[in-house]
């Protein structure tokens, strides 16, 4: 479609659809000021539904998806003051990959029609891009103490969440350089799974930190793998395993048990993610450092990297998204696109689940 990507102004709507969160945004961005502003943000999850599995079933989430789709695009487009789309939308941006084929289809399909009926063209959105760019969003009109301006290139980014776990050079929009990842489970995988061999509700992540908090850090100490082998690869599987034979050895668990337990794992999660990620830091020279995905919620992974930045005397500028932003939601994805726009027309856009960091 003819339209084009980059007007100064443009108001872009966000879909986000690939896993257990149907997500619809707008955000409104200016190229000449960094930095995007999100005018609506709305979110429905089907996540208490997996919590009695213990973890995602794809077609239930598939179906869950296709009930919320199109309620949570109005209630986007009602909050943002949009009342005629097809004028007062430059663009639209979805996610087509990585994720769960059914979830992906549903936020594709429908961006695809959207396009068609609003003659608008569609943005294709990396969700690993998405999490990357929650770090250029200003969390409300009135918040200005995020200045999003001062994000320079080149950055490192660490995207850990669910179901990845990447470190990457960003040297410039739309320049990504994979530098290494894990090997087996993500960070956010082996919280969840470890939380479940404890006995806590899905997902496990804000779980374990809460019970860290309790915890003694000296009563237990988990594998750091691969930390000191000089690449820039995670793994996490072995510490899975390291839990599930202390939790064989008492089978009890009490609450005293799980905060140490909970303590230990995030402590070796929280060492070998801070270790690599600045390892990266320094050798690639970077201005900025970018955390995101569902982890770097962790209050304790925040503060790890503060302290550690600091004592060495790292010049660089660490950013964070607010809580709520770094875990999966359709106002990224929107700010990705804007930064990364593609040029496709809406018929060539097709859900990619594999999809990766080039
Ligand atoms: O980014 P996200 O919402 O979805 C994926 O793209 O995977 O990340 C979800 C992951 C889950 O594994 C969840 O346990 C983890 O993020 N998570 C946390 C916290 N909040 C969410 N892990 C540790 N601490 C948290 N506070
Ligand atoms: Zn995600």
């Amino acid at each position: 479609m003819g339209l084009p990507l980059r007007n100064r102004f443009m108001k872009i709507l966000g879909i986000e659809s690939s896993c257990d969160e149907t997500g619809a945004a707008v955000i409104d961005a200016d190229t000449d000021n960094p930095g995007i502003k999100m005018l609506s943000n709305v979110l429905a999850t089907s996540l208490a539904l997996h919590g009695s599995t213990g973890g995602i079933i794809p077609e239930v989430a598939a179906r869950e998806q296709i009930k919320y789709i199109i309620p949570v695009i109005k209630q986007a487009l009602e909050e943002a003051k949009i009342t005629s789309p097809e004028n007062e939308l430059d663009t639209i941006a979805v996610t087509i990959g990585p994720g769960l084929i059914g979830s992906l289809l549903v936020g594709v399909e429908t961006a695809k029609s959207l396009s068609f009926a609003w003659h608008k063209p569609v943005i294709s959105v990396n969700h690993l891009f998405g999490h990357i760019y929650a770090n250029w969003i200003k969390p409300s009109l009135s918040d200005e103490s995020r200045n999003s301006a001062s994000i320079q290139f080149p950055a490192i980014a660490l995207v850990v969440s669910g179901g990845h776990t990447d470190l990457v050079l960003v040297k410039q929009h739309k320049q990504i350089q994979w530098l290494g990842g894990t090997r087996d489970d993500a960070a956010g995988e082996a919280l969840d799974k470890i939380g479940r061999l404890l006995h806590l509700p899905y997902p496990g992540g804000p779980e374990i930190e809460k019970s860290a908090k309790f915890g003694n850090h000296k009563t237990y100490k988990f594998p750091r793998p691969l930390m000191y082998d000089g690449s820039f690869d995670f793994s996490f599987s072995g510490l899975k395993t390291a839990v599930f034979r202390e939790v064989q050895k008492d089978k009890k668990l009490s609450n005293m048990t799980i905060e140490d337990i909970s303590r230990a794992t995030q402590d070796a999660i929280i060492d070998v993610l801070v270790y690599k990620t600045l390892k990266a830091v320094k050798q690639y020279s970077v201005r900025s450092l970018l955390l995101s995905g569902g982890v770097s919620a962790n209050h304790a992974l925040r503060e790890a990297f503060r302290i550690e930045i600091d004592k060495q005397k790292i010049p660089i500028d660490f950013f964070v998204p607010e809580n709520y932003l770094c875990t999966d939601n359709a106002a990224m994805i929107a700010a990705a696109g804007f930064y990364n726009p593609t040029d496709l027309s809406w018929q060539k856009i097709t859900a990619i689940p594999e999809l990766y960091f080039d």
